[in-house]
């Protein structure tokens, strides 16, 4: 992707007017949110038609080496003076463990492709220091093989592993599998041992490069799909664990990628991936910003994130033509909002804040995902701190929750239950020329038999009225949490860290089996139905 895709005023009374009609337009927005009709929409989750199993590892993350996500953010060291575990910073750890993190993928990105794992291991003051020709600046390598699985132990999240074809080799790749999941006497699991881990570990999900169409190697997908076979033959299981071999996919409209990939490459591949990131203006060189946007870019980011439904249809019906009984999972391994760099941020640090807008899209995506559980079998949000559309923002010892940590936190409830079908008739929010539907759900079934409805709504002016017909089951009680806000730019920084956080959600009549939702303007909301 990124190759391709990115590529003092005049007069203090000109400032004072200027924040006049902001503040005007403000007034303006909350006013008509408070009187605007709310749109009505009618809901029926059929309950006596559950679908697929929804994959817990939808709700995966991605850590790349990159800005301070990794430094700083997760890794601290020993002896910093910010409380740790073994060098991980415990408020971190600690808040993440709460999002029941089922898979961890790691070390990119596109720094996977220029990754070699002996950097890694052994004597800390003894690894060797390495440009990080992606990102920018060192990387000291104190976080490596060890220290990335030792943080996939404390959260209880699978390791995802993505090996280095653009500047690596088969045998590379090989060795370092065996080395983290041999339990034989070979020189390597001789070597794991001797640098402090007796057991080998379980390696779940490997994959064989990342972006190879772009900063994995410029690859087309012809060359790609041969070299994906030659890697995926050596990547070998050792005693007696199991790895799920995943091909890089394509990114965005990319159909010709997966095309080729699944015709050529299908048998060998558990997995193929998709990236797709929320740009408001869809435009690489000037993204829009984070926090300063008004209705219209809110809107045209709402646009955006829903192309994630047209290209998970249409990838996965090419899927379809070579696997029709699915077993190749589509991995959505990279998608979240993606804006200009902050004023006086560094350039390849990708750090930026995180506001209701990304709550919102946040809580579309896992609903389209959910929406696909048949073939969507993976989903990693890019990427878990201070990186792009994070759960966490971390100002040397400080630490904030974002927005979308809540939204992750609010849908844990789907992790592994099963699918359940919706049927939504809601008014689009129409903008310009542009519209989207105002609604936007996902509903499932727990093994404890508990429903789970989550819902976004997406119009910032009105709340949705959602007459809910509950197919096949009695409800008796209802209970849940919103998350909103007045603005919707709304977000937490290190001075107001609780600005915006979920609050228990009362917006229900249910009477009889009929149910009746008051769903805020600009919100989402996960209801559990007993
Ligand atoms: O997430 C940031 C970057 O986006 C990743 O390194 C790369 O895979 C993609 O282009």
């Amino acid at each position: 992707m990124l190759n391709r895709r990115r590529i003092v005023s005049t007069a203090s009374s000109v400032l004072c007017m200027m924040l006049t009609l902001s503040l005007l337009s403000a007034s303006v927005l909350r006013a008509q949110a408070q009187t605007a009709e709310p749109n009505k929409a009618t809901l029926v989750v059929r309950t006596g038609q559950p679908g697929a199993v929804i994959n817990k590892n939808i709700y995966g993350h991605f850590a790349e080496h990159l800005g301070r996500l990794i430094y700083e953010g997760l890794w601290v060291g020993e002896n910093s003076s910010i409380p740790n575990t073994r060098g991980l910073r415990n408020d971190v750890v600690g808040a993440l463990k709460e999002l029941h993190i089922p898979v961890l993928r790691w070390p990119g990105g596109c720094f996977a492709d220029e990754y070699h794992w002996r950097d890694g291991i052994g004597p800390r003051d003894k690894r060797p220091k390495r440009p990080n020709a992606s990102w920018g600046g060192i990387d000291t390598n104190a976080f490596g093989t060890h220290e990335f699985m030792d943080l996939c132990d404390l959260l209880g999240a699978d390791a995802y592993i993505t090996g280095n074809v653009g500047s690596g080799t088969p045998q590379e790749m090989m060795e370092w599998i065996e080395y983290m999941t041999s339990d034989s006497d070979s020189t390597l699991a001789q070597l794991r041992r001797q640098n402090g881990r007796e057991k080998p570990w379980k390696i779940p999900y490997f994959a064989v490069g990342n972006e190879t169409w772009g900063c994995g190697g410029e690859m087309r997908p012809e060359y790609y799909a041969d070299e994906y076979r030659r890697y995926a033959t050596f990547i070998k299981n050792f005693s007696g664990n199991h790895i799920q071999k995943l091909a890089v996919g394509s990114h965005d409209d990319y159909y010709q990628w997966t095309e080729v990939l699944m015709s050529q490459a299908a048998r060998y591949m558990n997995g193929l991936s998709l990236h797709y990131y929320t740009l408001p203006t869809n435009n690489w060189s000037k993204k829009g910003s984070a926090t300063q946007f008004d209705e219209k870019e809110w809107h045209s980011t709402l646009v955006r994130t829903l192309r994630m439904e047209e290209f998970i249809q249409k990838h996965s019906a090419i899927m379809d033509k070579y696997d029709a009984k699915k077993r190749v999972g589509l991995m959505v391994d990279e998608w979240g909002t993606w804006y200009d760099r902050e004023p006086g941020r560094d350039m390849g640090a990708l750090f930026q804040q995180n506001t209701l807008r990304d709550a919102v899209v946040a809580g579309i995506n896992l609903n389209i995902f959910n929406n696909h559980a048949e073939r969507v079998q993976m989903a990693n949000i890019a990427q878990m701190v201070n990186v792009l559309q994070a759960m966490i923002l971390t100002d040397k010892e400080k630490m904030v929750l974002t927005p979308t940590y809540y939204v992750f936190k609010m849908f844990k409830v789907h992790q592994g239950a099963t699918l359940i079908p919706v049927e939504l008739n809601a008014p689009e929010y129409k903008l310009d020329q542009a519209a989207v539907p105002s609604v936007n759900a996902s509903a499932s079934r727990d093994q404890e038999g508990k429903l789970h409805l989550s819902i976004v709504n997406l119009d910032p002016n009105r709340a949705a009225d959602i007459t809910t017909t509950i197919d096949g089951s009695s409800v008796k009680n209802v209970s849940g949490e919103v998350l909103t806000a007045s603005a919707m730019n709304a977000m937490n920084t290190f001075e107001r860290p609780d600005a915006i956080k979920p609050t228990s959600f009362s917006g229900f009549k249910l009477q009889g089996s009929q149910l009746t939702l008051s769903i805020p303007a600009k919100s989402v909301v996960v209801l559990e139905l007993r």
